[in-house]
């Protein structure tokens, strides 16, 4: 029997613009993140330009990924830039004590930011302040942005960068309360004060400066109070994985169980604007998630993991909860975008293939910004006890409505969470003209463990979808959907 949901899209309740950089992603100097995902080197048969691999950057192409996040991670904290920099037979190679490698250093800055040219990206850099000074750190944005006679701008010059790189996100710092520097928030704020004192002066164009939050109670409203210093920060960042049972031996309860612990994205997100409303004055600050998704018990070694349906699933539940709090939330980056944890992508080797989660982000392309519409959801729902210890009553039905700046398009994800049965979904249009045309993508799968892999690179994929009217869908079990509705 299929069930029976509804949804009603209130086109005249505007929620905010759907920042593209809600759909971020990152990228570290861990396992085969960079190195094998990213950097092939120029000698390598497999296709580059210039070392950057051409089917890594094509496929980040198709989803418009909007910036990648880069150098770390926990890598961050204990990376010193200028060793990345100038011909690359003379780099150091150097230990980062964080993820048990040594680091040849081929892929510094300038490969960075030719990655992020070819993707058409924006660089958002994460700063080392665990082991970092404040002048290496301003130096690092006057490498990257200044031009003029000083040293740094000349050393960009010589290394075969005559224009600026003109990197407008920085991160002061990656999880200070743990790999970078185990601070108390007080004296990460005292540190956050110091160095990002120096940086915007630096820069002749204008900075996006990120301070590093927690999702413990009270580190962010510790952090906060101790700041007190608004010219000084313009977002504030938080992370979040989750994971429940094993990454593709789970039960169903394991299945509905990772919706619910996905949930805490939500819980984040609130607690985290709380403290914001009750502490910033005179401004407002942006929240990142600069870190966010599944990360399984299984991961092994460069913490490569298998992307299931269920994976990507969630995945677009948490993309309609960005959506939905997209008046607040300024970006957000899936961890990590290729072999590392929920990536889009695998290598191994010349072999690509793109994961389940690769094609919900394609799917969502369609909501980057427009603005969010008031989208509710009448749905059955399903009780999840989630890790702590909350009972968390889960609509089996996710979903975020969007409509273009000119009011002439729309954007509707659903996703249909139950493992077995279909769901028809009844769609009121509300505050808008009925759409003419609808356009329609289906992502699903026959099992929820069903993923990707070389020998199988399309098993789980999106493809076209007929949709009869536009009032009525039947989302398969399984199955993330994207309408495009529009009045032409
Ligand atoms: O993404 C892997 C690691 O998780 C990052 O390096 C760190 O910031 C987080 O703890």
């Amino acid at each position: 029997m299929p069930l029976k949901a509804r949804v009603s899209i209130r086109a005249d309740q505007k929620l905010g613009t759907i920042s593209p950089h809600l759909y971020g992603h990152f990228a570290e100097h861990l396992g085969r993140c960079i190195y094998d995902g990213i950097w092939v080197g120029e000698d390598s048969a497999i296709p580059n330009d210039g070392g950057i691999r051409l089917d890594t950057v094509e496929a980040l192409r198709g989803i418009k990924a909007p910036n990648v996040r880069w150098p770390g991670g926990c890598f961050a904290d204990d990376y010193h830039w200028e060793d990345g920099i100038g011909p690359r037979e003379e780099r150091p190679r150097r230990m980062n004590l964080w993820w048990g490698k040594e680091e040849p250093n081929h892929f510094g800055t300038d490969e960075f930011i030719r990655f992020c040219r070819l993707v058409e990206t924006e660089p958002y850099i994460c700063m080392n302040v665990g082991s970092g000074t404040p002048f290496e750190q301003k130096s690092w944005v006057e490498y990257c942005n200044y031009v003029g006679e000083t040293h740094y701008a000349q050393l960009r010059e010589a290394f075969g960068n005559p224009g600026p790189h003109n990197v407008t996100w920085w991160s002061v710092g990656n999880e200070n309360w743990g790999c970078g520097g185990r601070f108390q928030p007080e004296e990460y704020a005292k540190e956050y004060r110091r160095f990002a004192c120096y940086l915007r002066r630096t820069s002749p164009i204008p900075l996006q400066l990120v301070g590093c939050g927690h999702t413990t109670p009270d580190w962010n409203r510790r952090f906060l109070t101790a700041l007190n210093c608004w010219d000084l920060m313009d977002h504030l960042s938080i992370h979040r994985y989750y994971s429940r049972g094993h990454q593709t031996d789970f039960t169903d309860d394991d299945y509905y169980g990772l919706y619910a612990e996905a949930s805490f994205v939500d819980d984040d997100i609130r607690r985290t604007a709380g403290a914001l409303d009750d502490i910033v004055r005179d401004k407002p600050l942006g929240i990142i998630l600069d870190e966010w998704g599944v990360w399984h018990p299984q991961a092994q070694e460069g913490l490569e993991q298998i992307n299931t349906h269920r994976d990507a699933l969630v995945a677009a539940g948490v993309l309609d909860t960005l959506n939905r709090w997209c008046a607040r939330v300024t970006m957000a980056n899936l961890a990590q975008t290729i072999n590392v944890l929920q990536c889009l992508i695998h290598t191994d080797g010349e072999r690509f293939w793109k994961t389940p989660t690769y094609h919900v982000f394609d799917l969502y392309q369609a909501h980057m910004g427009h603005h969010a519409v008031e989208t509710l959801i009448d749905a059955p729902a399903v009780t999840s006890t989630r890790s702590d210890g909350r009972d968390i009553d889960l609509p089996l039905l996710s979903a975020s409505a969007s409509i273009s700046p000119d009011g002439q398009s729309a954007a509707l994800t659903l996703t249909n969470r139950s493992l077995a049965e279909p769901m028809i979904v009844k769609v009121d249009w509300v505050g808008m003209e009925p759409p003419k045309t609808i356009a329609a993508r289906l992502l699903t799968a026959d099992s929820p463990s069903a993923h990707n892999a070389a020998e199988e690179p399309e098993k789980v994929t999106a493809r076209e979808w007929e949709v009869g009217e536009a009032g009525v869908v039947e989302v398969p079990a399984m199955g993330v959907v994207v309408l495009e509705p529009s009045a032409k």
